[in-house]
């Protein structure tokens, strides 16, 4: 049993302190928002992910999951110290260190024997080496910095954290790394792999995964684009190339963009650190670049249909699906929202529903979108149904219903959520990305 530190209650921390408690760790887990640490102390779980609330709640029943505010109490008698820190993006792609380095100072003062210090938050190449010397600043004891980049996703990630495919370990430190090897050690009971190597490759692998995984739906979102206009079929390219073994099916899906608080911000932070040591890092560029022109794919689509924006002012449009991906409230950089802010400038109306997401997008929107309560009352005298995202319970809805309601049976679906055929038979005009009308 270990003594585990978390600094910062956001998704990462929250589901790393929740599954270290849950393997038998005493865990304390800070952070300097009052509200939130009333809000879990008093056993409300402040994010929507999948299988979390239950292993949160027991834990914190079995008292081996603790909140606080103050930093100091949680250094006390803590062996490892997580942090789990936001690192926003600043103005020209770098990630923005300053509450990383800002816990570490502070850190450095408070602490009065051995801890390992970990980076679990994404941060740039280097980033290591600049937390061990804001700590030693003030330190008057031994410690020792790793990086252990998450590989979590969202909607998936309590089941990722307990059973990853490998933990990467960056520590040029014997102690530290049996320290950390011991508590992953449940983890990976099937055999996955602990990964040791160096800091800074611990910090790129982070930076390299997501890239790789931007760049497959890029890539797969440009074939898609091409099969519309050659009248290829991009699920049949799919299976076609993903059942080759050194290309593998995961992750080649197209759509209308990626989204969400990782690729897009990691993407950037990629080309920057490339930039900073006089590299062009040109395929990324590309992959950026790709995506942002896709998530518009959409409403282009719309736009030819109606022969224009001018003939879009005063259509009515059912949207389905308002987070990045399904399985989330999450809508940073969701493709929905350049949707609905295109569509709302050419003078369209749209009634949306999301399973989760509502309430964030009518922060942003107010009340120029309209909100349903049910995915069918969205469709309700609508022009045409978009679909955004593909939550589980837009797949088989009552098409006889969805016919009824909408005004023409007219769909433009952004992620191949029905079988194209199947909808021609239904009676549907159905346009969706990379696949014959
Ligand atoms: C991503 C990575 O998958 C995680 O491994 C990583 O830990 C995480 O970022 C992070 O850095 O914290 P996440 O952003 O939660 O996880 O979401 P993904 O499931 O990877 O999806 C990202 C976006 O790609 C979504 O908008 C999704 O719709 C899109 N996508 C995914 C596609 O368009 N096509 C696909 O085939 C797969």
């Amino acid at each position: 049993m270990k003594h585990v530190a978390v600094v910062g209650t956001g998704y990462v921390g929250l589901v790393a302190g929740t599954c270290f408690a849950e393997t038998g760790n005493q865990v304390i887990c800070v952070d300097i928002d009052k509200a939130k640490v009333e809000k879990l102390r008093n056993n409300v779980v402040t994010i929507y992910e999948p299988g979390l609330e239950v292993l949160f709640k027991r834990n914190l029943r079995e008292k081996r999951l603790h909140f606080t505010t103050e930093l100091a109490e949680a250094m006390e008698s803590c062996d490892i110290i997580f942090l789990a820190l936001p690192t926003p993006p600043g103005e020209d792609g770098s990630a923005d260190l300053k509450y990383v380095l800002g816990v570490a100072k502070e850190i450095g003062k408070l602490i009065k024997s051995y801890k390992v210090v970990v980076n679990k938050s994404t941060v740039p190449v280097g980033t290591a080496d600049k937390v061990r010397a804001a700590i030693a600043e003030h330190a008057t004891c031994d410690f020792d910095v790793v990086s252990n980049p998450e590989f979590l996703r969202e909607g998936v990630a309590v089941d990722d954290f307990l059973k990853p495919d490998r933990v990467v370990i960056g520590s040029s430190s014997e102690r530290a790394t049996e320290v950390m090897q011991q508590l992953y050690e449940p983890f990976v009971r099937q055999g996955n792999p602990i990964l040791v190597m160096d800091e800074r490759s611990a910090e790129m692998t982070k930076y390299a995964a997501n890239s790789m995984l931007a760049l497959r739906i890029s890539f797969m979102n440009e074939i898609a684009n091409l099969c519309d206009k050659v009248g290829a079929n991009v699920d049949m390219v799919r299976r076609g190339i993903g059942t080759d073994f050194r290309i593998g099916k995961h992750f080649l899906y197209p759509g209308v963009g990626y989204g969400g608080s990782c690729f897009p911000k990691d993407v950037k932070a990629l080309i920057k650190t490339a930039q900073d040591y006089e590299y062009n890092f040109q395929i990324l560029k590309s992959v950026e670049c790709v995506n942002e022109s896709q998530k518009h794919l959409l409403v282009q689509k719309i736009e030819a249909y109606y022969g224009g924006r001018e003939h879009i002012a005063g259509k009515k449009f059912a949207m389905w699906g308002l987070s990045f991906k399904p399985n989330t409230d999450d809508i940073r950089e969701a493709p929905s929202l350049v949707v609905i802010h295109a569509l709302l400038e050419m003078g369209a109306e749209i009634v949306a529903y999301d399973p989760e997401a509502m309430g964030h997008v009518k922060q942003i929107v107010g009340d120029k979108v309209t909100f349903a309560s049910l995915a069918e009352d969205a469709l309700n005298d609508a022009d045409a149904l978009i679909i955004v995202t593909e939550w589980n319970e837009f797949r088989n809805p009552d098409f006889n219903s969805v016919k009824k309601r909408l005004k023409h049976h007219l769909i433009f679906d952004g992620r191949n959520v029905f079988d194209n055929h199947k909808m021609k038979e239904l009676g549907f005009e159905y346009y969706s990305i990379g696949r014959p009308t």
